[in-house]
């Protein structure tokens, strides 16, 4: 097996450019059109921007897509295609200057310079994250739920913009408020927001003049807010901690969670009523922000699994296990696993778990004979649709003795650490490393890449130490039944 090209993927994504080589020229680009979709969701809001630029310039290849402050800050994901292409652009981006314009830039390199009047329409997807809450606060048993959402209207861009329109899509039409901003005339002759069915539709707004500056955010901007009601439960998982063991001994993966997982949504008003609950439940009627189970998409092959909380094993859960395949974690098959705590969750709770399982090696690692490496892949987490990942760590041990660890994330942690991890029968220890990221989102499902080598030496070291371990046991034995400790004599 030769080093497949992923791994060289994540150091060209993010290569770093220097910044003097980016001419951030608002002459180079023309925007012809921008039309923004926001889709409204629980803890996750997905966004999808298309940009048809139209190059003023020759030879310009660099894109610079503007955010305005906190819309940035609550930009978890950020991903430019070029419309109906696969493959993602390679995205730099530019701290916040806050001296200069008052936005973030995200530089995207097309694929191929465009000369004068080249045009191209540019996909950007962002996932935003913490961007809703519940609105009111506080919901009854048998309450519906409803969530608001605020953010920013315009798009911004460095660059001028013919036109554009920005769409606010509720998963249901029950929209119950939304914002109709005033003073946008000098933008548009229509009705500044207009809704049908599930979707609000501001603009479209026209003759924008380049508006990545603190001067037309001052001016222009306008800040929205969407009520809505929302009629799925809003997961968090406030802490996810993640330890995979690598075992060529026992030719054994094992991937343990400890999750924190919380209810989002409006907290309980008053007491819990389990009557009521049940009466819900049976007439199936159950408030849309109460949690009674959690469906987990699991690698296929996995065995042993156990799910356990702070008063011990849950056995109220059901796993079907898909069979073995090789590479587990890109394809498409899975294991479900339907947990049910031991009450159901109500708004504002929180749910302590720990959730583990064992797979074959062979499922997830491969070894390359040439160079001697061995390449696994472990996911960074067990993506809950539409649920954001608060904080979560990530711990490779590898087996003892490992040496030349190379790590490729699919996207950057916010720190990375190595240690020495010690357990039963080592004896130097195993190397680790910890990857730690924040406000991690659905499209955060990649696989953390791993190349190491273990040399000959280590693979009998194992052995010996068991085999000195026994022997030492033995010759306590053998010492005691010589040794007479009796005292009678
Ligand atoms: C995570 O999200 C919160 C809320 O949007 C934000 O305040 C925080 O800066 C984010 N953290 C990171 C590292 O992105
Ligand atoms: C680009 O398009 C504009 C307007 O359509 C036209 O006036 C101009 O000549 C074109 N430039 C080139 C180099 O084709
Ligand atoms: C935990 O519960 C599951 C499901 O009923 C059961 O299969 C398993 O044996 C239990 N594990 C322990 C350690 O009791
Ligand atoms: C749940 O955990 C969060 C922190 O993750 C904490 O702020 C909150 O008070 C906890 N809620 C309850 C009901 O214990």
């Amino acid at each position: 097996m030769v080093l497949p090209s992923w791994l060289r993927l994540p150091a060209i994504l993010f290569a770093t450019i220097s910044w003097s080589l980016v001419s951030a020229s608002t002459h180079s680009f023309e925007n012809t059109a921008i039309v923004r979709t926001v889709d409204l969701g629980g803890s996750l809001v997905h966004v999808t921007t298309t940009y048809a630029i139209r190059a003023l310039d020759n030879g310009v290849n660099r894109y610079i897509v503007s955010l305005g402050e906190n819309e940035a800050r609550s930009t978890s994901w950020f991903e430019a295609k070029l419309k109906g292409q696969n493959e993602p652009l390679s995205v730099t981006t530019r701290p916040l200057d806050p001296t200069s314009d008052g936005t973030h830039s995200y530089v995207v390199e097309l694929p191929k310079p465009l000369s004068v009047n080249g045009t191209v329409n540019l996909v950007v997807e962002t996932v935003l994250t913490h961007a809703t809450y519940p609105w009111p606060k506080k919901a009854a048993q048998k309450d519906d739920q409803s969530l608001k959402y605020e953010g920013d209207l315009l798009v911004l861009s460095p660059y001028k913009t013919w036109t554009q329109r920005i769409k606010v899509r509720a998963p249901a039409p029950r929209i119950i408020s939304y914002t109709t901003p005033d003073s946008l005339d000098e933008f548009t002759t229509d009705q500044v927001a207009t809704k049908s069915g599930a979707t609000v539709t501001y603009g479209p707004f026209s003759n924008i003049p380049p508006s990545a500056s603190t001067a037309f955010i001052g001016k222009h901007q306008r800040h929205v807010v969407v009520h809505y009601y929302f009629g799925h439960p809003v997961v968090e998982i406030a802490s996810l901690k993640r330890v995979a063991e690598i075992s060529h001994w026992g030719a054994n993966l094992n991937i343990q969670n400890d999750i924190v997982l919380r209810n989002a949504g409006p907290t309980l008003k008053g007491q819990f009523a389990r009557i009521e609950h049940q009466s819900q439940t049976f007439y199936n009627r159950l408030a849309p922000h109460i949690i009674p189970s959690l469906t987990f998409h699991l690698p296929p092959g996995i065995h042993s699994a156990y799910y356990y909380d702070l008063n011990g094993n849950v056995s109220t859960s059901r796993l079907r296990v898909a069979p073995s395949v090789p590479k587990a974690a890109q394809s498409n098959q899975y294991s479900t696993l339907e947990l049910r705590p031991r009450y159901p969750l109500m708004g504002g709770w929180n749910y302590t778990f720990a959730l583990g399982w064992d797979s074959p090696l062979a499922d997830s690692a491969g070894y390359d004979a040439s160079t001697g490496f061995y390449v696994l892949g472990v996911p960074v987490q067990t993506v809950i649709p539409g649920a954001v990942v608060n904080e979560a760590e990530v711990k490779i041990i590898f087996p003892e003795g490992a040496t030349d660890i190379g790590v490729f994330p699919p996207f950057d942690p916010t720190t990375e650490q190595r240690s020495t991890h010690i357990t039963y029968l080592d004896t130097i220890g195993r190397p680790a490393v910890t990857l730690s990221f924040k406000n991690l989102t659905d499209k955060h499902d990649g696989l953390i890449y791993v190349t190491y080598k273990v040399p000959l030496s280590v693979h009998l070291r194992k052995p010996k130490a068991v085999s000195i371990a026994f022997g030492a046991l033995f010759l306590v034995a053998l010492l005691a039944r010589r040794v007479d400790l009796s005292l009678s004599k």
